[in-house]
């Protein structure tokens, strides 16, 4: 059975479940980049305060995040997934505006992954073979619901279909119909946040963060020392 969630909200009854958190633009899709490129663990966190003091516990972590969707000042790497390649072994510590706060709403699931639409093959190869309940959790925009992130599940749920015979809630199901209609770059363009990205400057990313099943990677949360960490 696959559930979608309109806004991110404290989860109920999700211990048995799989829950998958998009924020499309741009932190998944950041999270599984960051992954690809050979970071050994992420670390998401709410605020800036809890940024820097985590780092001062961890040797070599970078810092990386945004507020207003541009770099953090302090931080070594912004919230654009085109910066974060080359890091073989390292430790990041993320921040963003409304993605690390819904991964960190998630973290009563059974399984949590990150999902976005560069690995959305993989996250859907994943979740067949763990063979649980679904429910995707997008992380809207500033407490508005997203396009982006709610389509983006619809591209995860089309190749699930496409594998077994799916139950689809009703909102699964127009999230379902909407990524069958539209294709990726369409709808990231056509967002509120992929337009105010394209207005700051990062039109690349909404470019890359629209590219279907680019990696194949899976980020996977779990709490260790009771903090999340994100790891593939
Ligand atoms: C967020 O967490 O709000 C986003 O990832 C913002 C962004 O595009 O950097």
């Amino acid at each position: 059975k696959i559930d979608i969630l309109f806004y991110p909200e404290k989860l109920k009854n999700a211990e048995d479940k799989a829950v998958v958190v998009l924020d499309v633009l741009r932190a998944t899709t950041t999270i599984a980049t960051a992954l690809a490129a050979g970071a050994e663990k992420i670390y998401p966190v709410s605020s800036i305060k809890d940024a820097f003091s985590l780092k001062k516990k961890i040797s070599g972590a970078l810092l990386g995040g945004e507020r207003g969707g541009i770099k953090v000042p302090g931080f070594d790497l912004g919230n654009s997934p085109l910066e974060y390649q080359g890091l073989k072994g390292r430790t990041i510590i993320l921040s963003s505006t409304n993605g690390t706060k819904t991964l960190k709403k998630a973290v009563s699931a059974k399984t949590l992954i990150a999902g976005s639409i560069v690995n959305a093959k993989a996250v859907a190869d994943y979740l067949l073979k763990l063979n649980l309940d679904v429910v995707f959790m997008p992380s809207g925009t500033d407490s508005q619901f997203s396009l982006e992130d709610f389509a983006g599940a619809g591209y995860i749920i089309s190749l699930l279909a496409e594998e077994k015979k799916v139950e689809l809630s009703d909102q699964a199901y127009v999230s379902f119909e909407l990524a069958r209609i539209n294709p990726p770059e369409e709808i990231l363009t056509r967002s509120f946040h992929g337009q105010r990205l394209i207005n700051l400057g990062f039109a690349r990313d909404v470019e890359y963060c629209a590219k279907l099943n680019l990696l194949d990677v899976v980020p996977v949360g779990r709490l260790q020392e009771g903090r999340l960490v994100i790891e593939s």
